[in-house]
């Protein structure tokens, strides 16, 4: 085959996949069909995980509890993306356990995975937008690609995606990424994340690469989301500053091991070796 025709043969396969995709999700119904359970809304026990003979996670046992914000802190390399990538069901442990809303999503069907992701909403490591796409689609992704609502309310529903984050619709929804700044480009990220009202948010180093300013801006806009759209947030940062600003909670990792879980005074106050290299 050319590589043309690889090429169509690979979008129609996508497009197949999507629509499959598409079915199983509109079967779901319009509103989710795994409703909130009592208990901590995502649950890691016990997690392993390795690479070929390298190990990236080791015995990590985690809880985010319902309307916190929790921060997973850990130098680059200590497995904190990897831990998202497992809550998302995009990655599979090795051993352990990973319940997300008390349902299983390692071991779950691809329906029950999809509806379990729908409640979640994923702001990646460097805003992560599509280059050739404009604002505007870049937030309706989710939207236009699993949903079958009309374009009206895709629209109403990014311009009050774009305003949660604090930016003027009309000044921003037709601009391609590369003509925003790095704090816009982590808004856009965000509105994207959070355009399918999501009850979990997951952020991946979301103030990374910016100054100081921004980044307290992105910090108290992480704060404003917590109370205004009622979620729970796993924030993976090496961040510390960040961390303490934003979280109930703060988890260190360190080479895979989680070597302290607790609130930030109790980290200040922790007289564990690794917790005092970090904090250095
Ligand atoms: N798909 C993969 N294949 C092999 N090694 C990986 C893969 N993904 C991550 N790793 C390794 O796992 C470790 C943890 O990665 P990651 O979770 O991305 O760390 P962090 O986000 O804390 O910087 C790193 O050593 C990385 O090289
Ligand atoms: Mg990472």
């Amino acid at each position: 085959m050319t590589q043309d025709s690889l090429d169509l043969w690979d979008s129609q396969m996508r497009k197949e996949l999507r629509e499959e995709v598409r079915k199983a999700l509109a079967d779901l119904g319009d509103e989710s069909s795994l409703p909130p359970v009592a208990g901590p809304v995502v649950e890691l026990e016990d997690l392993c995980l390795k690479f070929g003979d390298h190990t990236v996670l080791q015995g990590v046992s985690l809880d985010l509890q319902r309307g916190e914000t929790l921060s997973v802190l850990g130098g680059s390399g200590a497995g904190k993306s990897t831990i998202l990538r497992l809550i998302l069901g995009l990655s599979l442990p090795d051993s352990g356990q990973v319940r997300v809303e008390g349902h299983d999503i390692a071991h779950a069907p691809l329906t029950q995975v999809l509806a379990l992701r729908r409640n979640m909403g994923m702001v990646f490591q460097e805003a992560a937008l599509f280059d050739s796409l404009s604002v505007y689609d870049n937030v309706g992704f989710y939207l236009h690609e699993h949903t079958g609502l009309p374009e009206e309310e895709i629209r109403r529903r990014v311009r009050e995606s774009l305003e949660l984050v604090d930016l003027e619709p009309n000044q921003v929804m037709d601009l391609l990424p590369a003509e925003l700044s790095g704090g816009m480009k982590k808004r856009v990220g965000i509105a994207r994340a959070v355009v399918h009202r999501p009850r979990i948010l997951l952020y991946d180093e979301p103030t990374s690469g910016l100054d100081p300013i921004t980044t307290r801006t992105i910090n108290d806009l992480i704060s404003k989301l917590q109370t205004e759209l009622d979620v729970s947030s796993i924030v993976v940062t090496h961040d510390i500053r960040s961390a303490f600003r934003i979280s109930n909670r703060v988890a260190l990792l360190f080479e895979g091991v989680l070597v302290f879980v607790g609130g930030p005074e109790e980290m200040v106050a922790s007289e564990d070796e690794y917790v005092r290299e970090f904090l250095r």
